[in-house]
């Protein structure tokens, strides 16, 4: 991991010392247990000790705009959390990301609400600065007692050029992961525009240059099909464990089930999935498969595909376990094979998922007594992210022309990076 002075490493060679202290004198209690002088002269041995310090745990630090958040961010997050104990993450404010990068499509609220619910993040810090300068970094290591500051491998350059982490390395308190592959918001912005393509001429003439400018510019010249642009997203099945708790329910315990598209996983998903698993003890999420999303909501859905989709979910911290192609009808089989106590379902949903004259797919759980409508707490939807990207194309292709020189940049020169 290459912490090389982790602070705890002086308590822990104290608690070897303890540990074999007591062993030596467990044994020698052992053969000697009668002699009743033993048990006085272990807790004696604790007064040479040091006195123990307490075990200072590493904080690390990681920002981000975190608009159109992905499963590539909470990968990043995860990383991060894995160098450290505690995982502090600063949001950057739409003012700042507004003169750096163009409007963001998320607001404060909902990007804050995003992280917050990443099941790696202990903290976060509202309004963040885009570039870490000098007085900002002096108080993530006074005030928010910050060891080190993380940013991926990817370049992070401000308008100026100049790097926004220069500081931080100059500091030496700078570590560095991999970036995840396979996904970006510029191409799920992409993605995003196919689903609009049935529209008048001259609206699929702006888009196709809008998606050209959120495209990579490394695989798709200007003449490539908008069709082409597919996940690159190679699903591992250890990507999958590294998101997973990897626990089952205790016995006894409450199981509430959600199912859903979870399509471009945002806010809203976010606050229906808290309130669900207030209900019970283990929330347990079914996750439908592409198929389902395309037959309800059209050809071009999902935007992101079941696997993506899937970790998304998993790294929500109210998610205990999902269920990754989940059936359109919640049968009395599922009911009994999951011990379902409770199936939910939020009263903001896309319109187009369910059709009139439709079969009721919770007809089991309702016969059974074991379903409960929630009042959604926020009103966005999947539809309503792809209405925000296209009434703003002008911005959002503003402001892809900025980053694409640094992306082509990295790709230019991608490299081998070590890690996970
Ligand atoms: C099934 O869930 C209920 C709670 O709804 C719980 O009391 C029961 O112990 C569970 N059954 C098993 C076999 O875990
Ligand atoms: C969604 O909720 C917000 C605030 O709660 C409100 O301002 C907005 O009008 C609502 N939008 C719709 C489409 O209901």
């Amino acid at each position: 991991m290459g912490l090389s002075m982790r602070y705890s490493d002086a308590p822990q060679v104290a608690q070897l010392l303890v540990a074999g202290l007591i062993l030596a004198a467990a044994v020698l209690g052992l053969s000697s247990h009668f002699l009743g002088f033993i048990p006085v002269a272990i807790p004696a041995f604790g007064i040479f000790l040091p006195k123990k310090k307490e075990n200072r745990r590493v904080r690390v630090y990681m920002d981000g705009c975190f608009d159109l958040m992905h499963y590539g961010h909470a990968n990043a997050l995860r990383q991060a959390r894995a160098l450290g104990d505690e995982l502090v993450v600063g949001v950057v404010s739409d003012g700042e990301i507004e003169s750096n990068k163009g409007p963001p499509v998320m607001s404060m609220d909902e990007r804050m609400a995003m992280v917050r619910s990443v099941k790696w993040v202990d903290e976060v810090i509202e309004d963040a600065p885009y570039a870490i300068n000098e007085e900002f970094m002096n108080k993530l290591f006074t005030k928010y007692r910050i060891d080190y500051i993380i940013h991926g491998d990817d370049p992070c350059l401000l308008p100026d050029g100049s790097d926004a982490y220069a500081h931080a390395k100059k500091a030496g308190r700078y570590k560095q992961i991999k970036r995840t592959e396979g996904v970006s918001s510029t191409d799920i912005v992409g993605r995003m525009l196919l689903c609009v393509r049935d529209r008048p001429p001259s609206e699929i003439q702006n888009h196709a240059s809008l998606q050209r400018q959120f495209s990579h510019g490394h695989s798709h010249g200007p003449d490539s099909h908008p069709q082409t642009q597919i996940s690159h997203f190679l699903p591992t099945s250890r990507r999958i464990v590294q998101f997973s708790n990897g626990k089952g329910p205790r016995p006894d315990a409450r199981i509430v089930y959600i199912d859903g598209a979870f399509d471009l996983f945002h806010a809203g998903h976010v606050a229906i999935l808290e309130r669900a698993k207030a209900l019970g003890d283990f929330l347990l999420v079914g996750i439908h498969t592409d198929q389902t999303v395309r037959t309800r909501r059209g050809a071009h859905h999902p935007v992101m595909n079941l696997h993506e989709r899937s970790l998304s979910v998993l790294s929500c911290r109210y998610a205990d376990e999902i269920i990754i192609g989940a059936p359109w009808e919640v049968t009395k089989d599922m009911v009994t094979t999951f011990n379902i106590s409770l199936v939910v379902h939020g009263t903001v949903a896309e319109t187009t998922d369910f059709k009139e004259g439709d079969f009721d797919p919770y007809a089991c759980p309702k016969q059974l007594g074991k379903f409960k409508i929630l009042e959604s707490p926020r009103n966005i939807t999947t539809s309503t992210i792809i209405a925000r990207i296209v009434a703003n194309h002008e911005a959002f292709r503003k402001r892809n022309e900025k980053k694409a020189e640094s992306e082509r940049r990295y790709y230019a020169n991608k490299q081998f990076v070590n890690g996970d």
